[in-house]
């Protein structure tokens, strides 16, 4: 099985190429599985409603702790012992570090002890696109706004700072311009994947 997670800040078009993924990788003929987070599990799916829901008023550790707790849900449901070819899942723990860590300025060690603590499989590759963060607003500007995207500018800048941060440091994490089109995103993204074949 290989892990393949997608990232990166709002309207930067990760939906779209990990569907055109999704779709590629099947008619090669590999299995897949689609995953997000937090979600993916009914437990999972129901911490993503608390942490979306403009009503939760919560603090920054709280949030942590709870993408945390519908990841391990995750883990254990369809990423321990999985034997499909390729797991792409929309997001996974690189987000925490940039939109909690650097986002949210909670500890960089916290969120690492997290990671081994609740034993996160490394992904064979993560694939983070970056846009400008107004440019990605402006992509979505007629979508209703959920509570983390109600965090104003600065945030998401500090947290495109973070991912950037993350491609530089970590081997397995790629960043993509995601400022051209779909069609020239696509072929970019298929080169890494094709790597893991
Ligand atoms: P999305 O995947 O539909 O964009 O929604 C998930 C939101 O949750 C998005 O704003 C990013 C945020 N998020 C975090 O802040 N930390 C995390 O660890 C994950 C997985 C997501």
């Amino acid at each position: 099985m290989k892990l393949i997670t997608f990232e990166g800040i709002e309207g930067v078009g990760k939906s779209t190429q990990i569907n055109l993924v999704l779709d590629w990788l099947k008619s090669k003929g590999f299995s897949t599985k689609l995953l997000r987070e937090p979600g993916s599990t009914d437990f999972g799916e129901k911490i993503r409603e608390l942490l979306l829901s403009k009503e939760s008023n919560i603090t920054s550790h709280t949030e942590l702790l709870l993408m945390f707790a519908a990841r391990s849900e995750m883990i254990v449901e369809h990423l321990i012992d999985s034997n499909v070819d390729f797991i792409l899942c929309d997001r996974y723990y690189h987000a925490s570090i940039a939109y909690q860590g650097f986002g949210r300025k909670l500890s960089l060690e916290l969120i690492d002890h997290l990671v081994q603590a609740i034993d996160c499989p490394t992904p064979d590759l993560t694939i983070i696109y970056d846009l400008d963060v107004k440019v990605g607003f402006e992509r979505k500007s007629n979508d209703v706004i959920d509570r983390i995207e109600s965090s104003g500018i600065d945030f998401f800048e500090d947290v495109r700072k973070g991912y950037k941060k993350l491609a530089n440091d970590r081997k397995e994490v790629e960043l993509l311009d995601a400022s051209q089109s779909i069609e020239s995103v696509t072929e970019k993204t298929k080169v890494l994947v094709e790597r893991l074949f």
